[in-house]
């Protein structure tokens, strides 16, 4: 009970973190109405690019594998999610689309941070690898990012 009490919450916490690292990254990209901050955005971009990476490539199917191989229920949801945000951040960085990948963030962040949210169920299912899980979050490496494209 103790081991769990001072592991469980852990890749919650870490991945929470990482969400509102990166939104107060895109809110500063957009405190200019008149322009982007495109250093900001650029980081912002990156950021989410990583951690959207470190979901669909080391805890989503570390999460799936503990649990015998049947993915996530809402895995798919997700991952749907993750490629319209990805499609978002490829043309040039304007106020309308910062509104619309905010927007997009914070229904899809809430279905993974809440209390049954997602990572709280990748918790319960590799209660035994948690430490291991952050660990290997935290060592994901920086994303390098192709230049944008616009329609
Ligand atoms: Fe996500």
């Amino acid at each position: 009970v103790w081991e769990d009490t001072v592991t469980m919450g852990k890749i919650r916490d870490h991945m929470s973190r990482d969400h509102a690292r990166l939104d107060a990254l895109l809110r500063r990209s957009v405190a200019d109405p008149a322009r982007i901050d495109r250093a900001a955005f650029q980081e912002f971009r990156a950021g989410l690019l990583r951690h959207i990476g470190m979901e669909e490539k080391l805890l989503f199917p570390a999460a799936a594998r503990a649990a015998g191989g049947t993915p996530l229920p809402l895995a798919e949801r997700l991952r749907a999610d993750h490629g319209r945000l990805a499609a978002l951040l490829v043309p040039t960085p304007t106020h309308a689309l910062a509104a619309q990948i905010a927007e997009l963030l914070a229904t899809h962040n809430a279905l993974e941070e809440g209390e049954e949210g997602v990572y709280a169920q990748c918790e319960r299912l590799a209660a035994d690898q948690i430490d291991e899980i952050v660990a290997r979050l935290a060592a994901a490496p920086a994303v390098r990012t192709a230049p944008h494209r616009d329609p």
